[in-house]
Order: C-alpha cells, then sequence, then structure tokens
C-alpha cells in the first residue's frame, strides 16, 4: 500500500530531510585517510540525538550501528567498523533520520583525497543518474520513467545497475511501497501522484552488476570486487513538480555552508 502524505507530513518530512543532508556534511569533514568507519558512526549518532533525530538505522531489523558506510566495492549497508579510510577510496555514507515521527533517507559517495579518473566518473554518472531519474518524478508518469531515466544514464557510460537492490517508498515507514528500480521500462509500474514520497538511489558498479551479501548479514559487496557508488534523495511528488526533501548541503554538488 502506498501512503501518501499531506503538506503537513511533507514538512515534517524536510525537517527531518534538512537534518539528514546536514549530517551528511559533517561525516564528510571528518572523512579523511586515518579514520575508521566506526569513529564515523559514532560521531554521526551524537549529531543526529544533539539535534533531536534518531537514526533511523539503529536497531532497524535489528542493523547495530547508527549510519551505513560503505567503501569501495561494497554497495550498501557496510556496517561501520575497524575499517580504515585510505586515500582513493569512495566512501559512501547512507543516512536515515527520524524526527518528530517522520523519515526521511539520503546517501552520498564521498571520493578521498584523489581519486582515480575511472571513479570520479562513477561518482558523476550516478549522481547524474540521481538527478535524471528526479526528474521523471512528477504527477502522472510511471514507476517506470523514473527506473529507465536512471539506467539510461548509468549503462550510456559504460556502468552497470545493481538489479537486487532498489529505491523505496519513505516517509512513516523506513521502507514503503512501492519499489523504485534502478531499471526498468518507461510507462510501466505504479502511477506517481500527488502526496508520494519516495526515496530515489542509483546504485551502480564499474563492473558487473551482481553482488553478494556477507555473513554478517548485512554488507554487500561487488561479486568481481569493482567499485561502486551510491546517491540517494528522499523526493516528495508535488503539483509544482518533483521536491527533493534531503537538500545537499556543505559536499561537492551541493550548497557552500
Ligand atoms: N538507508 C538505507 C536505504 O537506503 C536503509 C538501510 S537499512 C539498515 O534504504 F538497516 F541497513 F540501515
Ligand atoms: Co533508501
Amino acid at each position: 500500500m502506498i501512503i501518501r502524505k499531506s503538506p503537513r507530513e511533507i514538512a515534517k518530512m524536510a525537517a527531518a530531510g534538512a537534518l539528514v543532508a546536514d549530517t551528511i556534511a559533517y561525516v564528510g569533514t571528518l572523512l579523511t585517510p586515518g579514520v575508521t568507519t566506526e569513529k564515523l558512526d559514532a560521531a554521526a549518532g551524537t549529531f543526529i540525538r544533539e539535534r533531536g533525530g534518531i537514526p533511523t538505522s539503529e536497531g532497524y531489523k535489528g542493523y547495530p550501528k547508527a549510519i551505513c558506510i560503505s567503501p569501495n566495492d561494497v554497495v550498501v549497508h557496510g556496517i561501520p567498523d575497524g575499517f580504515v579510510v585510505g586515500e582513493g577510496d569512495l566512501v559512501t555514507i547512507d543516512v536515515g533520520v527520524t524526527l518528530d515521527g517522520y523519515i526521511a533517507d539520503s546517501a552520498y559517495t564521498f571520493g578521498v583525497g584523489e581519486v582515480e579518473p575511472e571513479s570520479k566518473s562513477l561518482l558523476d554518472t550516478a549522481q547524474n543518474a540521481l538527478e535524471a531519474g528526479i526528474a521523471e518524478a512528477v504527477v502522472g508518469n510511471r514507476v517506470g520513467d523514473v527506473s529507465h531515466a536512471v539506467q539510461t544514464v548509468v549503462e550510456r557510460a559504460g556502468f552497470s545497475v545493481v538489479r537486487s537492490l532498489v529505491g523505496h517508498g519513505v516517509g512513516r515507514h523506513y521502507h514503503e511501497d512501492p519499489h523504485i528500480p534502478n531499471f526498468g521500462a518507461p510507462g510501466r509500474g505504479p502511477r506517481l501522484s500527488e502526496g508520494m514520497t519516495i526515496a530515489i538511489e542509483p546504485m551502480i558498479t564499474m563492473g558487473s552488476p551482481d553482488v553478494n551479501v556477507m555473513d554478517d548479514g548485512w554488507t554487500i559487496r561487488t561479486q568481481d570486487g569493482s567499485m561502486s557508488a551510491h546517491f540517494e534523495h528522499t523526493v516528495a511528488i508535488t503539483a509544482d513538480g518533483p521536491r527533493i526533501l534531503t537538500p545537499r548541503v556543505g559536499v561537492p554538488g551541493g550548497v557552500e555552508v
């Protein structure tokens, strides 16, 4: 069942979304060679709680940490641990925040220091794919229009879309209907209508699109060890077009702070 949100509910999601964006920017300032992902997670958890939020991921289906941190070949759901960040790494910071009962969800992949040209291209492509998907998130379109736009940008650049991981409705719950795949045919799938709130999140790889779940039950890595990138925004479908509820601040491609 798709839960459409009232303007009042969307305002609450936007407040949660602002805290999500601030958290991602804050973690970005700490993301330098030598730091562990565990340390970044602890800082993020404190940052969110000090501002009245709850890290939505913590305790979600038993997830043990405040946020997900996924380096390099880890596509999503990396559990922060003793991993030491290094120059040239691609590190995804994926943050959900619950504020006043409403949830927003966003992810951003940072390049640490100087990254390989191919890595830079992967980041740019994932970001462009997210933008292309958001542009299709308008009243009257279908989920397949969003999916197809994402897939087209990724595959034109020679990269792969992970099939087994999808975006989702979000707001009252972390994961609501509908699924938002990152591949598909235009004109297919549920129709988008005013008040729907969805997380669009291309998860892409340099090599094969196949992934494995690790023994911890969470960490998802590319099978071939190739690099991955993941960008996500929470978006409301409004009469005036797509509204990003997690607008970037203080990161490359975001508003300076
Ligand atoms: N934020 C993730 C998403 O994009 C969900 C993470 S679930 C967790 O959907 F439990 F791993 F945190
Ligand atoms: Co999500």
